[in-house]
């Protein structure tokens, strides 16, 4: 039975923690509660938000519409062959709950981005990354739902359009489908990522040398790494990093390396140069800046915080100002990484 409630408080529900309000607010559990509300003819036309974790948005301002929390859950095991074993998940299913299943059960792929916050749902939208994986490494396939039609579609690798923190659902497809469930391809043998620095660190800080490497201790890791970088949503509202790392031509690069010999810089290819915007943020002197209740993460400057109380408004502008800075000081423009809900 859908519960369909009106003027509701998003402030638990998205972890930059900013109180704006939801004009009307549902939660689902199945498919079959979402093909009864899009039945629900006084809601067909309004604007509608879909809602996993609330850990990648920024409300801006009060959403007049309908907010979807996708709470469907479910973990299967499908088939299994030779080499992997196939497993479906609800989209609401909590992420780092679902990576943890995978490793208990010797499942390989996802164990590198362990602790991400956030659903099932929403980790191909975005195409979740971290320490040298990203998702649609292990991604299958997955289920989503036609909110005008009711449709019912399967999207496979190629027709999502898998990118760096991109896919099809933030451009063509934003806002039309609600992905209901996500097939993982999980790997019978593991292959280790370890070869960003800190992961090699901090096994070696646990005592795990190459010969006793399993999924469990790199996914142990990399809870580790996170804990002591990024801030807890939970004692200090966030959304991880809040813009990407952009990708600039070699020759820029080469030209702002002259300037600043200690500028990192990973080769994509053999024409562009991915920097950190960590950095670059940092070199504006942003990092651990206070302006209001809104700030700048003291210990990584790619993650803007509220303090408490900031409204969605303050952290916009906060966003648009350390873009200004980077703009003028590297003539390089930063793109957000979060969803702006305006
Ligand atoms: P939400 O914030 O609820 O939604 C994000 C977007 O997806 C919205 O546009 C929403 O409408 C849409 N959406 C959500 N669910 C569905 C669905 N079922 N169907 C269709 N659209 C949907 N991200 C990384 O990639 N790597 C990291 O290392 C990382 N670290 C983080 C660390 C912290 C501390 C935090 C707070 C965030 C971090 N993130 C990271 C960002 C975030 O965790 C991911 O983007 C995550 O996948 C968002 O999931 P969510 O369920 O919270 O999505
Ligand atoms: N750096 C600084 N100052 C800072 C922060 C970073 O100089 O304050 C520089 C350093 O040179 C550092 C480099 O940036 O070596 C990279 O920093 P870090 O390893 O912390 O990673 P990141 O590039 O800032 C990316 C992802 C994260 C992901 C980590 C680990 C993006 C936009 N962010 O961050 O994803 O967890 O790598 O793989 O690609 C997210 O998407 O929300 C997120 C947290």
């Amino acid at each position: 039975m859908l519960s369909i409630q009106s003027h509701v408080s998003l402030k638990p529900y998205n972890t930059f923690g900013i109180d704006a309000k939801a004009r009307y607010w549902v939660e689902i559990e199945s498919r079959e509660d979402l093909q009864t509300l899009l039945q629900l003819s006084e809601f067909l036309t309004i604007p509608k938000l879909i809602l996993g974790g609330g850990s990648n948005i920024l409300l801006t301002r009060n959403f007049d519409g309908l907010v979807v929390k996708n709470s469907i859950s479910g973990i299967d095991v499908l088939r299994e062959d030779d080499l992997h074993v196939y497993v479906r998940a609800g989209a609401g299913e909590n992420w780092h709950q679902f990576v943890q299943f995978c490793v208990r059960n010797n499942l390989a792929g996802l164990e590198n981005l362990s602790l991400i916050p956030g659903t099932v749902g929403a980790a191909p939208m975005q195409n979740i990354g971290a320490y040298g994986v990203e998702v649609e490494q292990a991604f299958e396939e997955l289920e989503a739902l036609n909110m005008n039609t009711g449709e019912v579609r399967t999207f496979r690798h190629a027709d999502c359009r898998f990118g760096y923190r991109e896919s099809i659902f933030k451009h063509e497809a934003k806002g039309l489908y609600i992905i209901t469930h996500v097939t993982f391809r999980l790997d019978k043998t593991p292959t280790f990522h370890t070869s960003y620095g800190a992961i090699q660190e901090t096994l070696a800080e646990m005592g795990i040398s190459h010969d006793d490497l399993t999924i469990q201790a790199i996914s142990e890791a990399v809870v580790r790494i996170r804990r002591s970088k990024l801030p807890d949503p939970a004692q200090i509202g966030n959304a991880g990093s809040f813009f990407k790392n952009p990708e600039i031509p070699k020759e820029q690069f080469d030209q702002l390396k002259a300037q600043h010999p200690d500028m990192p810089g990973y080769p994509i290819g053999e024409a562009a140069v991915k920097v950190p915007a960590g950095w670059l943020i940092e070199r504006c002197g942003w990092k651990g800046k206070r302006v209001g209740n809104t700030g700048v993460h003291a210990k990584q400057a790619l993650v803007l915080v509220n303090h408490g109380g900031a409204t969605g408004e303050e952290i916009k502008a906060l966003a648009k100002n350390v873009q200004t800075s980077v703009a003028e000081q590297f003539g390089i423009r930063l793109t957000p990484e979060v969803n702006f809900i305006e």
